[in-house]
């Protein structure tokens, strides 16, 4: 199979970074599509941890292609931290290539990103995701391959750096930006970044064409997505597998395979409605246990049950082919474990994932219980050796989402992953 999509089945965080860097031992090159700095995917190798932001979870494999593509937007300066600090442990980084249609996030998309989240209360994670996409749509927005004409660029970025400060001075009332300083850092960034960029459109195309194996690595997740997640609490690009095209220039019929990556219980960071979420201390187990503080921002994230409606939807929207179930080791020690099978709104029962979010707020969830396995999983490699309450508990997530599993990770580390169908 060519081409494989991986995308987070729920509202992030379901450990994709963890299963790519699996998945990238199988795979020629690894992709990123979507999203920028925002992500946070921690790969933990033997004795190292690592947490990637902007570079795909593929770098920490030597040989391989690893790509960001047009789709997601870059901040210069982090990407370049990213890349400095990967090569002081070692990582060689000369397998990375980075589109020259990527959007440049501007010191000024975060500062609005900052400001406006201040009223807007999405809770984001002020890397100036929001204003950077908005910028692009808008038109008014800045690709990596501009800077590389220098004259033309300080033309049309002194001219909106000043539209900018007139929002950010006259309206917000704070300091506006000073356009050379940003554009001599901006210069210096992308002398740096040179060797990298790449016409990655062609280059993907080339290398599908040449029979090699691509691993598309979707960032945030499902209800996440501008369109069909819980809007107006979503990030601003495509998480979901339709953006693994546009947001690299492959064509659909690439694709061989969908996988959503579903965390064995549901997180979600930031604002918005969340029916299964748990207030009270079982709650509080989840985010111990799980270590369910965001890699990007720090913050706690909300915690609750696993919800098979998400999961339903997830299937749906991405076409999804394949489950990756991870974290099943946190319920290791719960006696029994509940699933969220459906939700109640005034007294009707929805099976189907509401397309409003007035619905979503009022819903409550129906759950079923199941008996939890009450012994450490962590340590299992086969299948057939898991208890058999943590596969049933794994067959019922298959029943309700339709979509059969095909690898399972019960802990942190490579070794960790209980493998049961080959993807590529
Ligand atoms: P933004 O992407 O920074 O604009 O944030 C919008 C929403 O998406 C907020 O609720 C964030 O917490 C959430 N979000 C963004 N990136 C991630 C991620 O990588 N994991 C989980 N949530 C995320």
């Amino acid at each position: 199979m060519p081409a494989v999509v991986l995308v987070g089945a729920q509202w992030g965080d379901e450990g994709k970074g963890k299963i790519t860097d699996f998945l990238a031992e199988a795979a020629d090159c690894v992709v990123r599509y979507q999203g920028g700095s925002n992500a946070g995917h921690t790969v933990e190798l033997d004795h190292e941890k690592f947490m990637l932001h902007l570079i795909p979870s593929g770098i920490l494999h030597p040989t391989k292609l690893c790509v960001i593509g047009n789709g997601v937007v870059i901040d210069l300066g982090k990407v370049i931290e990213e890349i400095n600090g990967l090569q002081q442990r070692g990582i060689d980084t000369s397998n990375l290539r980075i589109s020259n249609r990527a959007s440049v996030v501007m010191p000024y998309h975060k500062k609005i990103d900052e400001i406006e989240d201040r009223t807007k209360k999405i809770g984001t994670t002020k890397r100036g995701i929001g204003p950077t996409y908005a910028d692009k749509i808008s038109r008014t927005g800045f690709r990596i391959g501009d800077l590389l004409h220098e004259e033309d660029f300080r033309e049309k970025f002194t001219a909106e750096v000043a539209r900018k400060n007139r929002l950010l001075v006259e309206f917000y009332n704070e300091p506006g930006f000073d356009a050379e300083e940003i554009m001599a850092q901006l210069m210096a960034q992308i002398e740096i970044l040179k060797p990298y960029i790449a016409d990655t459109g062609l280059l993907l195309h080339n290398t599908l064409k040449a029979g090699q194996k691509v691993l598309f690595e979707g960032a945030q997740g499902t209800l996440l997505d501008i369109d069909h997640g819980t809007y107006p609490y979503v990030t601003s690009s495509y998480p979901t597998a339709g953006g693994a095209c546009v947001g690299t220039g492959i064509g659909p019929t690439e694709i061989g395979r969908v996988i959503g990556v579903a965390k064995a219980y549901t997180t979600r960071v930031g604002e918005g409605p969340f029916p299964a979420e748990l207030l009270d201390e079982t709650g509080e187990l989840f985010r111990t246990r799980g270590a369910e503080f965001g890699t990007t921002t720090g913050r706690p994230r909300r915690c609750g049950w696993l919800d098979t409606v998400i999961l339903r939807y997830a299937a749906r929207i991405n076409g999804l082919t394949d489950l990756a179930i991870t974290k099943l080791d946190v319920l290791d020690s719960f006696p029994t474990i509940k699933i969220c099978v459906a939700y109640r709104y005034k007294g009707e029962r929805l099976t189907e994932f509401p397309d409003s979010l007035h619905v979503l707020e009022d819903c409550v969830p129906e759950y079923i219980e199941m008996p939890g396995w009450n012994q450490e999983i962590s340590h299992i490699t086969e299948y057939a050796d898991l208890p058999l309450a943590t596969q049933a508990y794994i067959a019922k997530i298959e029943e309700l989402s339709g979509v059969k599993q095909a690898l399972v990770s019960v802990g942190p580390k490579r070794d960790q992953t209980i493998v049961t169908t080959r993807l590529f």
